[in-house]
């Protein structure tokens, strides 16, 4: 089987900063309850006339910078999102037309917080099959315009982020080891976007009802989460005959910190094998992964054949792993 490895990483933040000390001034809440409840300081918002596809663009142009590969060499790009520019065409097909890379197809995977991961498997498999030879792999997201801002259950957790990834057959021990991805749809009602789908179209009293915004039972949600995460990160160790000890670094899904310490706790994994950064962006969904990946590998946290466990949970459900040796 052919391996697939990452050549290039790259992010992309917005300039704007909102803080706890912000939000105290919007809703009934404090710098207190959001560090202790989630271990968000601070979150990025897109400016106003920045959209997704803008987001992941500026993080595409430093992955492909990194992979040496020109936009053309692309053969598939695809973006993990739930905030695309428009319900359709897919944010990928914008993607595709700014960078000029006109020899991919492009598409979006929603898969929720677990976007970019779902998205990095099915880029796998391209490159696996022959199919495509480089893969574009973008997780953005623009969350603060879907969040209701009145709400300080949600309004508080979530960021606006892109990162991104180059993939391409591997010439050595280096690549993806296993990805392992799972749904369940009888919780979908726990974190959602009610409108404006087919169930719920735009009407001046769904727009009242502000079905266009995020919904989510926040504490059912932690429960699975941290169930999940931790059985999803076990079941790719196993099949590859590891332990916890053997990864150098472990990247989940940046919600809530006092998920990422459970789910290091169940799996036993020491502090410095854990990449945080929830402190400084908040859950920003499918973009969390791969802006953590990027950080990790600027910050020359990740070497040369060191394992690297990718773990993900969000709306859906949908959670997955992915292993990879760097
Ligand atoms: O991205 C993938 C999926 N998302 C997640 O993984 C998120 C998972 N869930 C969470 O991170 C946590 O459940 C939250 C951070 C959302 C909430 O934390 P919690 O410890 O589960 O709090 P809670 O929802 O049980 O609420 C506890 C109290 C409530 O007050 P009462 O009813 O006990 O009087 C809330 O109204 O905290 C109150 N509360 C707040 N207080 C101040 C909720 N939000 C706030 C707030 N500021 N922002």
């Amino acid at each position: 089987m052919v391996r697939v490895r990452i050549t290039g990483t790259g992010s992309y933040l917005p300039e704007k900063i909102l803080s706890n000390a912000d939000l105290e001034k919007m809703v009934e809440t404090s710098d207190e309850w959001i560090t202790t409840r989630t271990g968000i300081r601070e979150r990025r918002v897109a400016a106003a006339e920045e959209n997704t596809s803008d987001l992941a663009v500026n993080a595409a142009r430093k992955a492909l910078e990194m992979a040496g590969a020109a936009p053309e060499e692309i053969g598939y790009i695809v973006v993990g999102t739930i905030t695309g520019d428009f319900p359709w065409p897919a944010t990928a097909c914008l993607v595709q037309d700014k960078l000029g890379a006109k020899n991919a197809f492009a598409v979006d995977v929603s898969a929720a917080c677990s976007g970019f991961i779902y998205a990095l498997d099915s880029a796998v498999k391209q490159v696996q099959s022959g199919a495509v030879k480089k893969a574009l792999v973008i997780g953005a997201e623009i969350l603060t315009r879907i969040v209701d801002w009145t709400d300080r259950n949600t309004c508080v957790l979530f960021g606006d982020a892109a990162g991104a990834v180059v993939v391409e057959a591997s010439d050595d021990e280096s690549g993806i080891l296993s990805t392992h991805l799972h749904s369940d749809g009888s919780y979908w009602e726990l974190l959602h976007q009610p409108g404006f789908g087919s169930r719920h179209p735009v009407s001046e009293e769904a727009l009242r009802q502000k079905v266009h915004c995020l919904k989510m039972q926040g504490n059912e949600v932690f429960k699975v989460a941290v169930r999940s995460m931790s059985d999803v990160a076990e079941e790719a160790l196993a099949a590859n005959g590891l332990s916890a000890g053997d990864l150098k670094l472990f990247i989940p899904h940046q919600a809530n910190i006092r998920i990422l310490d459970a789910v290091a706790k169940r799996l036993k994994l020491k502090q410095d094998q854990v990449f945080i950064n929830v402190n400084k962006y908040g859950n920003t969904s499918g973009a969390t992964i791969p802006v953590a990946l990027d950080e990790a590998v600027q910050a020359g946290r990740i070497d040369k054949g060191d394992l690297v466990l990718l773990d993900a949970f969000g709306g859906g459900f949908t959670w997955g792993s992915i292993l990879m040796r760097w």
